[in-house]
């Protein structure tokens, strides 16, 4: 099932495989995407990945979070990715821009000493008390998505992914914790949907209906266990009612996350070394798989064949996605097809976060 093709969004895949996004700390300092980008793209495509998604890209200066990210804030930034698609598109993968806006983590600067969020609640993890967006600066913030997707489309990219998960501001909206807003950005969950449903409606509106729109969506905060009625923060019985929404807002395939920084090791889990604890969001991806007719894409520690098999054959999601595994072997998805491994070798150490560009830098013997 793994290897057969599927349409998604319109595209037609390869096989069930997503490489989801990856911060690779590859670009320029102010956003631009280079030629190594290029290259690691390319190597994902020869090696067969059905959709590579790529690491986040920001959309409007004052929402970079990390160094060397990339940025999609400025039509400048088309061409470099235009060179980028042309190679991914020799083959037969299909490739999608993720956006971002960092909101409470985005990183201080010069010109933007205070992060902007919903509200204005603390991070517990960095420490930093954003400020609470006002109507004007929300209405900008669609319009700053909007325009990099249509930049995107122009760029020859397949479609776009909104980063909505992993307490960036997307994730910030519709999460209870930390949105505490009281007019129609705030409050039920479709209010707190309503910046993203917004973006979608103008992304469709400048691009066409057949441009998709993917979205990453948090499916908990992570303060307690995927499907338990414990209440703080975002829970998967939210989740559910915001993947309805966006299916309805014309979003054609949602990727199950979740975790926010300071529900502390949620998102990118390490000591993945039992069958059982690999897809540990996949409780999430089904309940949402069960709510929507859209495809669900599952990401989240999943290593081995034979629990890949499992989650479609068991109707947990329609598509598998995976980063680390894909940074250790950008091949695996060739020695999973010729026999040779029946499990990834990454062993979720995340010694792959590297400020000089991802790699593996664990010791194998
Ligand atoms: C180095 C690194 C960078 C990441 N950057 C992003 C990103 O840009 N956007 C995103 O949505 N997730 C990002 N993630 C999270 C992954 O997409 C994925 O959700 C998480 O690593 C769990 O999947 P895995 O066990 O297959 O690695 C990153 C993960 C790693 C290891």
């Amino acid at each position: 099932m793994i290897f057969d093709p599927i349409t998604v969004c319109n595209l037609e895949l390869q096989n069930r495989f997503v490489r989801s996004a990856t911060h690779e700390f590859m670009a320029e300092e102010d956003g631009t995407p280079t030629s190594r980008l290029g290259d690691l793209y390319e190597e994902l495509a020869k090696n067969e990945v059905g959709l590579i998604i790529t690491g986040y890209s920001y959309i409007f200066p004052g929402g970079q979070s990390d160094i060397y990210q990339q940025g999609i804030y400025d039509d400048r930034f088309i061409e470099p990715y235009r060179k980028i698609t042309k190679r991914v598109h020799r083959y037969r993968s299909k490739i999608v821009l993720q956006l971002v806006h960092g909101g409470r983590q985005a990183n201080l600067s010069k010109e933007y000493p205070v992060p902007m969020a919903p509200s204005e609640v603390k991070d517990g993890h960095s420490a930093v008390v954003p400020r609470e967006m006002t109507e004007q600066e929300i209405l900008e913030v669609i319009e700053a998505f909007t325009k990099a997707a249509v930049r995107a489309k122009k760029a020859g990219f397949d479609g776009v992914q909104l980063h909505c998960a992993h307490g960036f501001l997307l994730s910030n909206f519709i999460s209870p914790y930390t949105n505490r807003r009281t007019d129609r950005w705030g409050g039920s969950v479709e209010n707190r949907a309503r910046i993203i449903t917004e973006i979608v409606r103008r992304i469709k509106e400048e691009t066409g209906n057949s441009f998709p729109v993917l979205v990453k969506l948090n499916a908990t905060d992570g303060f307690q266990p995927c499907c338990s009625k414990a209440k703080l923060g975002l829970d998967i019985f939210q989740a559910v009612e915001i993947a309805k929404l966006l299916e309805k807002a014309g979003v054609c395939a949602i990727e199950v996350s979740g975790g926010i920084g300071e529900a502390g090791g949620v998102t990118i889990r390490t000591a993945i070394n039992a069958p059982a604890k690999e897809a540990y969001f996949r409780d999430c991806s089904k309940a949402i798989k069960n709510a929507v007719n859209i495809p669900v894409i599952l990401v989240g520690g999943i290593r081995s064949l034979s629990v890949i098999n499992h989650l479609l054959e068991n109707g947990y999601a329609d598509l598998i996605s995976m980063s680390r595994a894909f940074i250790s072997e950008p091949d695996i998805i060739l020695k999973f097809k010729s026999g040779e491994v029946k499990k990834a070798r990454c062993v979720s150490c995340n010694l792959c976060f590297d400020s000089e560009g991802i790699s593996c830098n664990f010791q194998f013997e």
